[in-house]
């Protein structure tokens, strides 16, 4: 019978990369104390229509790439390709505003959208969401853009850019969109076929299109931050300058436009040089809209979130982190030696410390192989001269000196 692989552009996180995995983890939970977000876990499936109402029905995302079924009871669900429409469902379903103040969340967890894999985009991908609901001044979006700063520099990964625009609101936006049409529609034979489509749809996405010809003809396309209402100005300044204030390095990109459709204001992606076609390393901004889209309450928010597979990427080549091994690997050489090499193992455990064994009996040079193998810092032999003497011998691997440990306590 032929084996049974994983689906395409589902991956496996195989122990050797586990390491990275936990540093970003352990980073995520370091900067959330001290940015003072509390973690929130939503279920990884939700019903089709959030994703579908929150994330726009124009999207790439709600057209081509979600992970839909009907389940038994005949709902419409849906696998999440993004985290921020499910925990805003979860802050409107547990009122999670209702003290006045507002909640600062973080969360991680697997996301699923079918795309074409490559490298560094999957199917089932990993994100760090982060998201704050309940503030609509501009000091939140300084806040979520610090947060994600000292996130980078926490991972040593520096140099990478925040790219930041305004996306203006409902005030502002629908005759920017207007003048957009008509400067795309004068030149509709230029463009891609996909952005003629997307200019009857989605005209704000003709502007982040990859297409060189239409690349072109962007350069020279209305951009929104000349057209933003009072209201957006006046946000938009006040973020560059608390972002001044801190000190945060970012770069104005008028160009830059998001996938889901749900973002007012401040819009920020992070992108690298060193992740090829797939740059976006992170991306988020303002959604003042999504919760009364969702609920019908109005409760300004901002997030973002970070893709991890594409930082375990950028880690990789930065430094190998060191995995963490044993303290001790157990040598059992005798039959006899391996129920007091078992409960050494234990004791030991409990102490704390770290500790390896392969409960067989084999020649010492067999288990100083494996021993090696395992990375351990000491190796404890036990065999049948040892439990005669009561006493193991314990190896020192790289100082490559013995000395002995009391098996007595062992040996009932
Ligand atoms: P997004 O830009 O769709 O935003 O995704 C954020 C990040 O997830 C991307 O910058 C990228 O690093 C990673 N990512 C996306 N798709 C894939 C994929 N197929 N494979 C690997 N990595 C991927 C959102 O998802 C919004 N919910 C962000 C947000 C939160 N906005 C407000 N709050």
């Amino acid at each position: 019978m032929s084996t049974i692989n994983s689906i395409k552009g589902f991956k496996d996180i195989l122990p050797a990369d586990a390491p990275f995995w936990q540093f970003i983890e352990k980073v995520v939970r370091d900067v959330s104390r001290r940015y003072d977000f509390e973690e929130l876990r939503p279920p990884i499936a939700e019903k089709t229509e959030i994703f579908a109402r929150g994330i726009g029905e124009a999207t790439d995302i709600v057209e081509k790439e979600m992970y839909s079924f009907v389940d038994k009871g005949e709902e419409r669900i849906t696998l999440r390709p993004e985290a921020t429409a499910g925990i805003v469902r979860s802050v409107l379903e547990h009122h999670l505003t209702a003290g006045g103040r507002a909640v600062r969340l973080f969360c991680m967890g697997p996301m699923f959208r079918y795309e074409k894999p490559q490298k560094g985009r999957q199917r089932q991908f990993h994100q760090i969401d982060v998201e704050v609901l309940g503030d609509a001044g501009p000091y939140v979006d300084v806040e979520v853009l610090s947060w994600l700063n000292d996130f980078l520099h926490g991972l040593g990964l520096t140099g990478l850019m925040i790219n930041l625009n305004s996306l203006g609101c409902p005030e502002c936006r629908p005759a920017f969109r207007e003048l957009l049409v008509k400067f795309f529609t004068a030149r509709v034979e230029s463009l891609c076929p996909d952005c003629q489509r997307r200019l009857e749809m989605n005209p704000l996405r003709i502007i982040d299109c990859k297409n060189e010809k239409c690349r072109e003809i962007v350069k020279d396309a209305p951009i929104m931050l000349d057209h933003l209402c009072g209201d957006c100005t006046d946000h938009f300044n006040k973020v560059k300058e608390l972002l001044d204030l801190l000190g945060l390095k970012y770069k104005v990109n008028p160009f830059l436009v998001r996938g889901l459709d749900y973002y007012t204001r401040t819009a920020f992606e992070v992108l690298s040089d060193d992740l090829g076609s797939q740059s976006a390393v992170a991306g988020g901004g303002r959604y003042d809209g999504l919760c009364k889209e969702l609920g019908g309450v109005d409760i300004p928010a901002i997030g973002f979130a970070i893709g991890m597979e594409r930082l375990v990427m950028l880690l990789k080549e930065k430094a190998a982190i060191e995995a963490q091994t044993p303290d001790y690997y157990l040598a059992v050489l005798s039959e006899a030696a391996l129920p007091v090499a078992f409960k050494l193992a234990k004791d030991l455990r409990d102490n704390g410390h770290h500790v390896a064994g392969d409960w067989e009996v084999g020649s010492l040079k067999s288990r100083m192989k494996k021993a090696d193998k395992s990375g351990a810092a000491k190796t404890i032999m036990i065999g049948d001269d040892e439990l005669g003497r009561k006493q193991a011998v314990v190896r020192d691997m790289q100082a490559h000196e013995q000395t002995e440990l009391d098996l007595a306590p062992y040996m009932a």
